[in-house]
């Protein structure tokens, strides 16, 4: 394992009126103005070194080392020691080449960054793990988020490793299955709010403020600098030659929010020498943040959310300021994608053996779109994001392959039949 060496700690600002607060300070919004706080690291001494130190740790076997977020602990939380870290491990995800979605989305190369391989199936475990830690740094009695599933699976995990109890928030019947069974298995205290995400993070930012409880979600300013994870593990496992595009979806627009950060760190630093666009994809029926970019961000749009991508049904995104300038500093697009092109290009990507969870699958068919349209270059190098694990919603997949009719495109039914063998090679010979 390697050594830590002492590093200047962070401070928590205000993006609205540049307040000023402490590393541990757990106040989850501005004191003075209810802005979003963000987290300032101090100077990184020898960045050029990090390259190879990243590089050494991956071959740990130990947390934290081995984690795939706290490899990265200079960008994270440098101040932070190993014994408070909550980690699973995380992160450590593939970058996945199929030749089938590239073709699907009409581009050369196209690498598919799979965070469904986090311990929980989501890419929240990354934000997960840092925020559960400075939970405990600063002495939290309890946790609390508010979540279409896949955070309140999270959290309830990392809760559970801590030792800590735990309460979420979701929308009663529009959390998909295998998320809301997670956050019931792993112990936290399920509370079905009858109402949509936006009502549940308002009721859970105000019942964490009245009762005293630490709320984890993506405002929460070191749920965002864990998920910055993702965009160093990427340019790490591309030996630091960004690609032309990263792709994701969109939703409360933290993990949009967290990539431009991550991005303009790196750039700072000079571990890149080059800006990835970032191609922000949201749902069309729950598209506020794609309608404002296509008026430059005039106005803060609100819509009722629709869409059957449950995880992203999202329709008064919390992180907008900061996803703007994300956007902005990427020289970046947000686009949406209908329920069908999403259904359309999540069936290629689990027809390919891959498998994604309806709402990861935004960012390939984003992707095609901006390809049709011309924003995305064929030769362009893309990474396209995958934040959910297939396994989260089968409720959606029972109803693509079995239930809706007509059948659509990539619909694949079962087959019922008796149990002989002529049977059998009955099927055989239609293939
Ligand atoms: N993809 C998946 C699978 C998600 O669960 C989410 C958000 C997103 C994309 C969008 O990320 O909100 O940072 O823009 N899920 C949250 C939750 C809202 O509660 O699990 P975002």
């Amino acid at each position: 394992m390697t050594t830590l060496t002492t590093l200047s700690s962070s401070r928590q600002e205000c993006e609205q009126c540049g307040h000023l607060l402490g590393e541990l300070d757990p106040a989850p919004v501005c004191p003075k103005c209810g802005g979003l706080l963000e987290l300032i690291h101090g100077d990184v001494p020898h960045a050029h070194e990090l390259p190879a130190r990243f590089a050494e740790r991956r071959r740990a076997m130990s947390r934290p080392d081995a984690s795939g977020v706290w490899r990265y602990r200079e960008l994270v939380l440098p101040s932070v020691t190993n014994d408070v870290i909550v980690s699973h491990p995380e992160g450590n995800t593939p970058l996945i080449d199929r030749r089938r979605v590239a073709e699907f989305a009409g581009v050369e190369r196209l690498l598919m960054k799979h965070e469904g391989h986090n311990p929980t199936g989501s890419f929240k475990d990354r934000g997960m793990t840092v925020a559960m830690t400075q939970a405990r740094r600063t002495g939290a009695r309890a946790v609390a988020c508010a979540s279409t599933g896949n955070t309140s699976a999270s959290l309830a995990a990392y809760a559970a490793q801590a030792g800590m109890p735990a309460l979420v928030f979701v929308p009663a019947g529009q959390v998909a299955l295998g998320k809301l069974t997670q956050t019931l298995a792993y112990g936290a205290k399920t509370l079905l709010v009858r109402g949509n995400f936006d009502d549940c993070l308002t009721l859970a930012r105000s019942a964490s403020e009245a009762l005293n409880v630490q709320l984890l979600n993506s405002i929460n300013p070191f749920r965002l600098e864990g998920q910055k994870s993702i965009v160093f593990e990427v340019l790490d496992q591309l030996d630091w030659d960004p690609p032309e595009w990263i792709a994701l979806p969109a939703g409360n627009l933290g993990n949009t929010s967290a990539f431009g950060k991550a991005l303009r760190e790196a750039y700072t630093l000079g571990l890149i020498e080059r800006m990835p666009r970032i191609a922000a994809v949201q749902a069309k029926g729950a598209s506020p943040f794609a309608q404002s970019f296509q008026h430059h961000f005039e106005q803060r749009i609100r819509v009722d959310p629709e869409t059957i991508a449950t995880a992203i049904r999202i329709g008064a995104p919390a992180s907008w300021d900061r996803a703007v300038r994300a956007i902005r500093e990427t020289n970046g697009v947000v686009t949406s994608v209908t329920d069908d092109q999403l259904l359309e290009a999540k069936a290629v990507i689990d027809a390919a053996g891959v498998g994604c969870e309806p709402a990861s699958a935004a960012s390939v068919a984003g992707v095609k779109r901006l390809r049709d349209e011309g924003v995305i270059g064929r030769s362009d190098r893309i990474v396209a994001v995958l934040t959910g694990h297939l396994l989260k919603d089968p409720g959606a997949l029972v109803r693509y392959h079995q239930e809706t009719e007509p059948p659509p495109p990539h619909a694949n039914r079962p087959i019922e039949i008796d149990a002989n063998v002529g049977a059998v090679e009955r099927i055989l010979d239609r293939f």
